[in-house]
């Protein structure tokens, strides 16, 4: 077997967005209400009305997604914008009409969408209505509407992702627009919702293969370099176990087929029943990911404290802290550089699940970039794609089977927690927390680095 020496001819080189954080227009054309729509009303920073109007800005965009030299380009469809209840009867006609004119823009330039399902904006009437993801009704309603984008889109999209960071969204239930009256209740919702999500994505994957043989199918996983702080056991197994019930969870019942023990033994032990049915194991076992998307950033190294604040991963990283390490390049919201810490992580998926293919989903520098003359000089962001991009390359050579890289993000957009001060775009976008502006594009210093990367790995192999 001949190793390959450098990306593969077909490899997509891609850039990333998601629906809330980039197209605006949220209360416009029928869109419903989405869960990130409210909690963006409540911050003073995440303003998805507006966002960075790429709904208003669609044929621009794509000229600079071409320009660039894009093989690919992963967004996300707002539920809402096809379903504004989550569940109609009827689609929302205009919804379709943008989702259709983006795909052919696509096509026409031979980009290949690389399609998210759901990326944090559930339609906030399935909370209403049942509790959102915490009742089994929202497995049949995700079905439903995966059937229908297939319907509608599949003839152009052959890679398909159905979740986006799932683990997030059950260790943060309130991403999920679930509320609850004390720490207890919450965890239990938000085990609750994930293994309805769980099922959900099960049943989608089958009938991807069912409705679309050409297709392919995964999830899009958190995952990050967990490392021990110490070089005892101790550090040593919780560093793992973090990583296991944050990042592999979503892979390992993706790829395997089934709840791993280890997260049967931590409901155990933290006292959380499931509700499930008997018929789950086999849809669990039947309906499998074809390749895995991987949102890969940084990463983090922990030690155990018993008096840590568990801050936002609660259940899951209780008693444990984050520690900086000055060795390490960091930002100034917390991010690492660290790029073999990406090729580490890559050869540790294809170690458990070998040759299965990847998609980079995201992976990206935040910083709060300044616009002088037109130009944007974010030199960290360009040694960052530079010292990762080169690791990729490496982890390829070593024989990890990644097919595609889509660096977070495409263009500036609303950071979840920062809104525009945490800018991780190729293209500058002309607004701040406080304006809107006109929403004007500029290309960063690492757009033009990314296009010559994209020119001349296409022409080195
Ligand atoms: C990922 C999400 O978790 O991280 C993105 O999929 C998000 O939607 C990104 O924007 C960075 O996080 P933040 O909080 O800086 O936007």
């Amino acid at each position: 077997r001949t190793l390959p020496t450098d990306f593969p001819s077909d490899f997509l080189w891609g850039a990333s967005t998601s629906a809330f954080q980039v197209e605006g227009a949220a209360h416009e054309a029928g869109k419903g209400v989405t869960v990130a729509d409210l909690r963006s009303q409540k911050s003073k920073y995440l303003d998805t009305s507006v966002s960075v109007d790429h709904y208003h800005h669609l044929e621009a965009d794509v000229a600079l997604m071409k320009e660039l030299g894009l093989k690919s380009y992963r967004f996300s469809i707002s539920w809402a914008r096809i379903f504004p209840h989550g569940n109609d009867q009827q689609v929302n006609q205009a919804g379709v009409d943008f989702y259709n004119r983006l795909l052919d823009l696509l096509v026409q330039n031979q980009i290949e969408p690389i399609v998210t399902m759901f990326h944090f904006d559930l339609p906030q009437s399935l909370v209403e209505q049942y509790n959102g993801w915490a009742s089994r009704q929202c497995v049949a309603d995700f079905y439903h509407y995966a059937k229908t984008l297939f319907e509608l889109f599949g003839d152009r999209v052959k890679y398909w992702l159905t979740i986006n960071e799932q683990s997030l969204l059950a260790n943060v239930p309130a991403m999920n627009g679930l509320q609850a009256s004390d720490t207890r209740e919450m965890r239990q919702l938000g085990e609750q919702s994930n293994y309805h999500m769980f099922l959900a994505q099960a049943k989608v994957y089958n009938l991807c293969h069912q409705m679309l043989p050409q297709a392919k199918i995964g999830p899009a996983v958190s995952y990050m370099t967990t490392l021990p702080y110490d070089h005892t056991s101790s550090d040593v197994l919780k560093s793992k176990q973090l990583e296991d019930l944050i990042g592999y969870i979503d892979m390992d019942v993706a790829v395997r087929g089934q709840l791993p023990s280890y997260y049967l033994r931590y409901l155990q032990d933290s006292q959380i029943q499931l509700v499930t049915q008997p018929e789950d194991e086999a849809i669990f076992q039947t309906g499998r990911a074809d390749f895995l998307g991987l949102n890969w950033y940084s990463t983090s190294i922990f030690r155990l404290n018993q008096q840590a604040n568990p801050k936002m991963l609660d259940g899951v990283i209780s008693g444990v802290e984050k520690v900086r390490d000055d060795r390490i390049i960091n930002s100034q919201w917390d991010f690492s550089c660290d790029p073999k810490g990406l090729r580490y992580a890559l050869q540790k998926v294809n170690d458990r699940f070998p040759n299965i293919p990847i998609i980079i989903t995201e992976c990206g520098w935040p910083d709060a970039d300044i616009l002088e003359d037109g130009q944007v000089h974010d030199s960290q962001r360009v040694d960052y794609l530079n010292d990762h991009i080169y690791q990729l390359r490496e982890a390829i050579r070593d024989g990890v089977n990644v097919i595609s890289f889509n660096p977070w993000s495409f263009l500036d957009l609303i950071s979840v927690n920062d809104g525009m001060n945490k800018r991780y775009g190729l293209v500058f976008v002309d607004r701040d927390n406080q304006s809107t502006k006109a929403q004007k594009r500029y290309k960063k210093d690492s757009y033009l680095f990314y296009q010559k990367t994209i020119v001349n790995h296409a022409k080195n192999v």
